[in-house]
């Protein structure tokens, strides 16, 4: 074979390709009710949107990117995730002029170089929103609710959510020194990534894959004992909130997530199926992320649901329900198959999906070949049926057969 596709990179063939559709389309349907537009960035940005953004130490920036040079020579990058262009554009586009909370949803393929395996690609998709504007705890909650509601809509539960609270500039510096503290005496222990990330950037001490430094993140302080008074009240409510809307969470300290654009609220969403360390979505709140990019004071919150990962899960559960050809066309005969096409393209024009075949071969391979597609009908049309002014049809399920008049082959269909 000549040409391969990219290692990490994969087609989305039918069937699969119809279970995308539908997760598509429900993510519309569930998020237009609480508010969310979509919005469409550019699949490549500067490479600071993501250096600034995410920030210069985490394992995205540092070695899960797709950077190069254009031929101005500046550096341009795969978006690897849709938090930093959205908040872009909200600042360049001035959309926080705009009543607020402002709300967006985007899906769409990201880039990450990381080591292929199961559930994880180098050029993925994701189902993410982004709200701007509302920094009270009732508005996580909401977003988790949408998350929630979104799961039910396609079908897939037994799935844990998990949250956590990650502090402010205020309380994150104190928790800072008291985790470096802690990796003092641990430093041996370290990997050598973490060695170098200890007094950089502690926090992603927590979040490293490696599994000596796992062992340690377990006896590590945790966060949530550091909460500054604002912090902890914000996270109370939300945890209260999250009990009225009866939204079953566990609280996750150990959960810092591998972006450092986060403030107070983090979560997870995981399913056993996807194993140990696999997220199926995962989000939380930026309140100063888009000052960070030039714009004015403004929080925001919002999550990302991996595609594959999902699409995984729902194919375990339900399989594929791929659409079939309601009618196929076996018409015998120059004269029939003339008016059979003709007939098909009517139709189709009316929406109904129809097989033509042009093989000429006999009316038994034609059937086998009807109920390999799955068709729901066969409709037979010789020079008998031709001279009549109708068509047969069989029904596969049932073997129900009939005569109907060609003129009312529409009505037939209601
Ligand atoms: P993230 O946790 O990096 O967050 O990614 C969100 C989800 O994308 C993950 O939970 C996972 O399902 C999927 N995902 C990530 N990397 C891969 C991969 N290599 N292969 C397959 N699936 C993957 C973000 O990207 C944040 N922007 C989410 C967010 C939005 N936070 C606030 N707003």
């Amino acid at each position: 074979m000549k040409y391969r596709a990219i290692k990490g990179v994969q087609d989305i063939l039918p069937p699969d390709v119809y279970l995308w559709q539908e997760v598509e389309s429900t993510a519309r349907q569930v998020f237009a009710p609480f508010g969310y537009r979509e919005i469409r960035t550019p699949v490549m940005e500067f490479t600071e949107v993501f250096t600034r953004g995410i920030g210069e130490t985490t394992d995205i920036v540092e070695k899960e990117m797709y950077t190069f040079n254009d031929r101005a020579g500046r550096s341009m990058t795969l978006r690897p995730e849709g938090t930093a262009p959205v908040v872009r554009a909200y600042v360049e586009n001035h959309l926080y002029s705009l009543p607020s909370p402002q709300k967006y949803y985007y899906i769409g393929p990201m880039f990450r170089y990381e080591r292929p395996q199961k559930g994880r690609f180098r050029q993925f998709h994701q189902i993410g929103v982004e709200t701007f504007g509302e920094e009270d705890p009732r508005m996580d909650a909401e977003v988790l609710d949408m998350l929630r509601c979104f799961f039910e809509r396609v079908g897939v539960d037994n799935l844990r959510f998990e949250v956590n609270s990650i502090g402010c500039d205020e309380c994150r510096p104190i928790y800072r020194r008291a985790l470096i503290d802690f990796l003092t005496g641990q430093i041996d222990s370290l990997c050598s990534d973490c060695k170098r990330r200890y007094e950089v950037n502690p926090l992603r001490v927590l979040d490293c894959k490696v599994k000596g430094c796992g062992e340690i993140k377990k006896k590590a302080p945790g966060i949530t004992d550091y909460l500054c008074s604002g912090c902890r009240e914000h996270f109370d409510a939300l945890r209260g909130y999250l009990e009225l809307l009866k939204i079953p969470f566990r609280v996750n300290p150990e959960m810092v997530r591998g972006l450092d654009y986060y403030t107070r609220t983090t979560f997870e969403v995981t399913s056993e199926f996807l194993g140990a360390r696999s997220a199926v979505a995962a989000g939380g709140r930026y309140d100063k992320l888009i000052e960070e990019f030039g714009g004015p004071a403004v929080p925001g919150i919002g999550f990302a649901i991996g595609v594959e990962r999902l699409a995984a899960l729902i194919k375990d559960r339900h399989g594929i329900r791929e659409p079939v050809p309601t009618v196929y066309f076996a018409a015998i005969g120059d004269e029939a198959e003339k008016a059979a096409y003709k007939l098909a393209s009517e139709m189709r024009t009316k929406g109904i999906r129809v097989e033509l075949d042009y093989s000429g071969a006999s009316l038994k391979s034609r059937f086998r070949k009807a109920d390999r597609l799955k068709a729901t009908y066969v409709f037979i049309f010789g020079e008998d049926e031709l001279s009549r002014g109708t068509v047969r049809y069989k029904r596969l399920s049932d073997g129900e057969q009939g005569e109907i008049n060609k003129d009312d082959v529409m009505q037939f269909f209601g």
